[in-house]
């Protein structure tokens, strides 16, 4: 067994663990988010989730992965033996899923940082996106071939992250983290200046933080609140377990994960400003109203935007490589934290070589996501990002937060653990967050998710999400949410090569 690997610094922990937290979420997902669920009174659920769920849920994963030191299955392993291990692994293949589709919309990203500097896509940008370079299918479910312009992108960003990956934690992954966040953050910041002077800026800003408090009393809001805050943090999917079990025998716990987790809110909410000072400004261009042109996404980033950057009063190419360049590098560090979480798995589990693991796991990973590149591509991505998200992350959360603090009971320990080794001691709201209010309102958002999807509740033809067909949120939705439980559990039947344990 090769020594396990090492954080060089505690700031290069830091990094990481930020650079995971911060992704393609903060910048195309919070602004919309909040803008849809009360703006300005979306910050009064959103502080109360990052506090009561969000941060209690990072220290708890980072006692786990500290003290047990190992991947997220030999982490729970150790906690409570087998009964424990199928949690990790369950994390670890919601992770495998959604790092075969991020890396897809990281290489269409890199693929417009090269378009912006002439500004390729023309005046009407929603053609193409959807026509010349992603060559949308018709109908979701058929993949009618690949498109190789989005092939040659993705192949790059596979070979970067494998790359880091082969590099190892502190020179491949704590290095990548030390160059790439501090980039994102000045080349970010370029935007979020720019978009902020830019004219009818302060109309998107207005409409952004214009409080709706009536919002307050609509429990989806309360809901969206939790399910961004997991996403956001990394939580739930194995990562943070992974990259805490990194750190040194004593290192401050519960002060990183107050740093990582306002770090990553800090950086929100800089994007929801850069992001509705640009929408704003659009809408005063075009004469329209702001929630016209509001939007997440796909469409904001790769539609909406590239028409901002068509308006842009000047320097049009370089705000829009900047823009772009955020993007790729917000979702490199993320990709990576997502992949160390089945390679730590795999090499531990099986006994073999760190950079095998890679080549198994990644290489894996790499292969399926030839899927989202093929015309059909874009149907498969949204489906399931939906899906592993709201019955894949949330739904481990809930099991997890659960399982350690109900039965497990593991709470006074992993308090104990950390409050010997951090600057701030554990309060009762710890605890009180991890043990009722957590399990409550992931409880009522997953019953309430559940009764949405199992009962048809979607205002459309189908019922189904987006209106998709029943055979397709059958294939692309349901399978691949239960398929991360399935294997999580038959994983956990494995045998653990003897060295690891
Ligand atoms: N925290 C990330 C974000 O906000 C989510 C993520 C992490 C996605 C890791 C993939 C991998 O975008
Ligand atoms: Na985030």
């Amino acid at each position: 067994m090769e020594q396990r690997s090492q954080w060089g610094t505690r700031a290069g922990f830091i990094m990481a663990a930020v650079g995971s937290a911060v992704g393609l979420g903060n910048i195309w997902r919070f602004p919309y988010v909040a803008y849809e669920n009360g703006g300005g009174a979306f910050f009064i659920p959103y502080l109360f989730a990052l506090l009561t769920a969000g941060i209690p849920i990072l220290v708890m994963e980072f006692t786990i992965g500290q003290k047990y030191r190992g991947s997220a299955p030999l982490s729970f392993f150790r906690m409570e033996g087998k009964k424990a291990e199928w949690l990790g692994w369950w994390g670890i293949f919601v992770s495998f899923a959604i790092s075969t589709y991020y890396a897809v919309i990281i290489a269409w990203a890199m693929k417009y940082t090269i378009y912006s500097f002439d500004l390729k896509w023309g005046s009407d940008t929603e053609g193409f996106l959807f026509g010349t370079v992603l060559n949308l299918a018709d109908t979701p479910g058929q993949t009618a071939g690949f498109v190789p312009g989005v092939l040659i992108p993705l192949i790059l960003v596979w070979v970067i992250v494998f790359g880091i990956l082969f590099a190892g934690v502190k020179k491949g992954i704590e290095m990548a983290n030390r160059i790439f966040i501090p980039t994102l953050v000045v080349v970010f910041l370029l935007v979020v200046l720019r978009a902020v002077t830019l004219p009818g800026a302060l109309t998107g800003l207005e409409a952004f933080f214009k409080p709706d408090l009536s919002q307050l009393a609509n429990g989806t809001v309360w809901v969206a609140a939790y399910g961004h805050i997991f996403f956001s943090l990394s939580i739930a999917f194995a990562i943070m377990i992974t990259y805490s079990s990194y750190l040194p025998r004593k290192s401050d716990i519960t002060n990183n994960a107050f740093i990582t987790g306002f770090a990553n809110s800090g950086f929100e909410l800089l994007a929801g400003i850069g992001i509705f000072a640009a929408l704003g400004f659009m809408a005063v261009q075009n004469d329209v109203a702001v929630s016209e042109v509001a939007t997440a996404g796909v469409g904001l980033a790769f539609a909406v935007f590239p028409q901002i950057i068509n308006e842009f009063p000047g320097l049009n190419g370089l705000f829009g490589v900047l823009f772009f360049l955020s993007l790729v590098l917000a979702g490199l560090t993320s990709l990576i934290s997502i992949c160390e979480t089945y390679v730590a798995g795999l090499s531990e589990k099986f006994g073999i070589s760190r950079n095998k693991a890679v080549i198994f796991g990644a290489g894996l990973a790499s292969i399926v996501s030839l899927l989202f590149a093929t015309r059909g591509g874009l149907y498969f991505l949204d489906t399931v990002d939906y899906f592993i998200n709201q019955f894949g992350v949330a739904a481990i959360g809930l099991v997890e937060v659960i399982a350690v603090a109900w039965v497990f009971r593991k709470l006074d320990l992993f308090k104990t653990h950390a409050d010997s080794m951090s600057d701030i001691r554990l309060g009762w709201w710890w605890k009180f967050s991890l043990m009722i209010i957590t399990p409550l309102v992931l409880g009522y958002m997953m019953f309430d998710l559940l009764r949405q999807n199992l009962g048809k509740k979607f205002d459309n033809p189908t019922g189904n999400y987006e209106g998709y067909s029943d055979a397709f949120i059958m294939g692309a939705g349901w399978s691949v949410a239960i398929g991360a439980l399935v294997l999580g559990i038959l994983f956990t039947f494995f045998k653990w090569n003897g060295r690891a344990l």
